[in-house]
């Protein structure tokens, strides 16, 4: 049985082999993103993986619906997996703002499921890192966030070098379009064109451009004069403030493919140009009002960065995390008849918060020395009597006889003071 396009199986290291994702290195990346966003001050929230259709076909636009995953449940209500989290976060808030002090600063690890085409850096499934601030209109809150992002990338090890934070307006663009009499009806499609500038031919985007009033060469013209609005000033000053004015530049190329932004936007890209987006967001100050039928208006800002293109740069780059074996003590059993009192020995060793491994099964002593060293533990264990265990270090091969009582302290100046004389 083959698993379906676009899916991935999550196996433990070592991998098997080069096409084979990690389930270590996944682990690894969650905690760096819990940790950052924690030390942001933001909080953990989590929604259902299967919501109303209706929730995402009003708020995400078009291109994310063409690629909704979607059916008739047994209940005959219409539904979809989450391609995004926001729509869902906005129903939160709209639902339960009271019970909390704004600014909300909530973060979430979602898997979502897109059906997309195939391609480098995009699947039918992936987790996504999402952070928004609810109930502050101050550019100070895109700041902040964008700040969170940079963060998040730098905690990686990458730098001003890899990646760069591509700094726009939805507002500027408002402005142009309606400066230069665009009809407002048509406005989300001369976003959609602009979205789609970089990766679409001149000769098709010019005609797009001229159905809706416009030359190519005019939207041309107003990116290469990249002029920052006042609140992108006031992004970039805050930033500046923090020390990170190499990782940010305004680029009107960016304007982001979903329908429901309002203000500042952002995508963050690698320096080298190999990849998709990293990470894309922006604000969003009418969507609480629209998933709550307009009893709830509270601006909104936020942004979301993915697993899958994260993962191909940190191969790029080599700065995958490292993986080590997390067992730390391997417990020999070389005489059958002492297995209950081993048995017991590691129990209390896990109680205590040890990783331990043992044989299942009677097995030859080199092998379960083998597989002590293959598993990394940095520690052999075995009963020698009633009383007493053989600790062994396996990097200085330094054994030590001691009463079993003992064992827990012995163990933690060994593995975490360094120290088995
Ligand atoms: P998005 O630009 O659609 O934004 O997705 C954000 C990031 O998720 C992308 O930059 C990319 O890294 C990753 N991503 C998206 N689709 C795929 C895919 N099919 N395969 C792999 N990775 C993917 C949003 O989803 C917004 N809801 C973000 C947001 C949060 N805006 C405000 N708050």
């Amino acid at each position: 049985m083959e698993r379906l396009p676009g899916f991935r199986d999550f196996y433990p290291e070592p991998l098997p082999d080069g096409e084979a994702w990690s389930a270590s290195v996944r682990k690894d990346i969650f905690e760096s993103w819990h940790n950052v966003a924690e030390r942001y001050a933001f909080q953990l929230y989590d929604g259902p993986p299967l919501e109303p259709l209706s929730l995402f076909t009003a708020k995400s636009g078009q291109e994310i619906v063409g690629q909704l995953y979607n059916f008739e449940d047994k209940g005959e209500r219409a539904v979809a997996l989450r391609p995004e989290m926001t729509p869902t976060v906005a129903r939160m808030v709209a639902a339960r703002e009271r019970h909390y002090k704004k600014p909300i600063k909530w973060y979430s690890i979602p898997q979502l499921f897109r059906y997309e085409r195939q391609q480098k850096g995009r699947l039918r499934e992936h987790f996504q890192f999402n952070a928004d601030i609810f109930g502050e209109a101050d550019p100070a809150a895109d700041a902040e966030l964008i700040a969170m992002l940079i963060d998040l990338l730098r905690d990686f090890d990458l730098t001003a070098e890899d990646f760069v934070i591509r700094l726009s307006s939805r507002n500027a663009w408002q402005d142009f379009f309606n400066q230069n009499g665009g009809d407002e009806s048509k406005a989300y499609d001369f976003y959609q064109a602009v979205d789609k500038l970089e990766r679409t031919a001149p000769e098709e985007s010019e005609k797009k451009f001229q159905a809706l009033g416009f030359t190519l060469e005019q939207v041309h013209n107003f990116i290469a004069a990249g002029e920052p609005t006042d609140e992108l000033q006031a992004v970039l000053d805050n930033l500046a403030a923090r020390g990170m004015s190499d990782f940010v530049k305004i680029d009107y190329n960016v304007i982001r493919g979903l329908a429901y932004y309002t203000g500042v936007v952002y995508e963050a890209f690698d320096r080298h140009g190999k990849f998709r987006a990293i990470a894309g967001g922006g604000r969003y100050d009418q969507l609480v009002s629209l998933v709550s039928g307009g009893k709830k208006n509270i601006p909104a800002a936020g942004f979301a960065m993915g697993d899958v293109v994260l993962v191909e740069l940190l191969k790029d780059r080599k700065l995958l995390p490292e993986i080590h074996g997390n067992i730390e003590i391997y417990a020999l059993l070389e005489d059958e008849s002492k297995r209950p009192a081993t048995l017991s020995m590691i129990q209390m060793l896990r109680e205590e918060g040890w990783n331990v491994e043992y044989p299942l099964a009677p097995i030859k002593p080199d092998k379960q020395f083998r597989r002590a060293l293959e598993l990394g533990a940095e520690l052999t264990v075995r009963i020698d009597d009633d009383e007493s265990a053989v600790l062994k270090n396996l990097n200085t091969k330094i054994e030590k006889k001691m009463p079993i009582h003992e064992l827990a302290e012995h163990l933690f100046k060994t593995i975490c003071e360094n120290d088995l004389e």
